[in-house]
């Protein structure tokens, strides 16, 4: 029998730092193996935003479905992770839909305004908060991450929610996991003041204000809450990656501390403006079929 070979694609090259158009797992298939010393990163939350394109992340119809796919991701970005890195991620939870079937449009984020909306995971009841990161987190947990701490990321600036039944959410999770039982973590790079003045070894909560970025339909990273993740687990010239680079915020800080990112983002929009934001040269962007 006559039998059709296809080559397998070629492996990537980091080169400097890099933004990669394409799917994230798609393009982390191509990483080669143990090429970079951490991860930082934030999906796509389940059934918020309809990004307009194919591939994207967060309308899958089903919870676990969302959950696997990540987990698919994550174990990809663990191949592709030196064997002393770490992985930060940050993920929002939310709530049930109550089978409402639709979100109203929301005036001040368009990205919000969903045609459809999950049905209510089995399980759960209507209102119930649906707990993502936690759930998330134990799947990569079963899937080999050692989970290391759940940094509470305080926003002293929440936005009001028109709730009166519950506290108004003031956090979101911020997962600190490692490849292996022993890891590169720079502890002293992130030390805090302590109520006395003395500087203490960093805490698990940690207050900063959220900051949008002007463009962006969707959350961005405020540069502080990076920053001490890229101090604590990477060294100069180290490439940090983020598969969901969004408007770039990994890239920014990356800058201003001489490491190396490396960017995955599918929609070309966003793209172009990390692009910007981050004066790449034409080299530096890479799209991938
Ligand atoms: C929450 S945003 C990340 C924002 C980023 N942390 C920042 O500071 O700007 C998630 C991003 O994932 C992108 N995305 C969705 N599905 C994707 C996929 N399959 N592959 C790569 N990127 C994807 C979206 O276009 C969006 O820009």
């Amino acid at each position: 029998m006559k039998q059709l070979r296809i080559a397998p694609p070629e492996e990537l090259n980091l080169g400097d730092s890099t933004i990669f158009e394409g799917d994230a797992l798609n393009v982390l298939q191509r990483m080669p193996s143990r090429s970079v010393q951490c991860v930082i990163t934030s999906p796509p939350y389940w059934g918020l935003r309809d990004y307009g394109i194919n591939q994207q992340i967060g309308l899958e119809p089903t919870l676990p479905q969302f959950i696997n796919r990540l987990v698919a991701l994550f174990s990809e970005a663990k191949r592709v992770l030196n064997d002393d890195g770490i992985l930060w991620l940050n993920i929002g939870d939310g709530y049930t839909s109550g089978n409402r079937g639709y979100r109203a449009p929301d005036k001040k984020n368009p990205a919000r305004a969903m045609s459809v909306r999950p049905n209510t995971p089995e399980g759960l009841k209507p209102k119930d908060l649906i707990g993502i990161p936690w759930r998330l987190a134990f799947a990569l947990q079963n899937d080999g991450w050692f989970l290391r701490s759940d940094i509470v990321w305080h926003k002293p600036n929440a936005q009001p929610e028109s709730v009166t039944d519950r506290p108004t959410r003031a956090h979101e999770y911020l997962f600190m996991f490692s490849k292996s039982e022993k890891y590169f973590y720079n502890q002293p790079a992130i030390k805090e003041k302590g109520t006395n003045g003395d500087l203490r070894n960093r805490r698990s909560v940690w207050s900063i204000n959220t900051m949008p970025f002007p463009g962006a339909h969707f959350a961005t990273f405020p540069p502080s809450l990076i920053e001490p993740c890229v101090l604590a687990s990477s060294r100069t010239g180290d490439y940090v990656l983020d598969p969901f680079f969004g408007s770039g915020t990994v890239g920014i800080v990356c800058i201003k501390h001489n490491r190396r990112y490396i960017g995955i983002e599918l929609h070309p929009e966003y793209v172009a403006m990390a692009s910007t934001r981050l004066n790449t040269s034409e080299k530096q962007i890479i799209k991938i079929a």
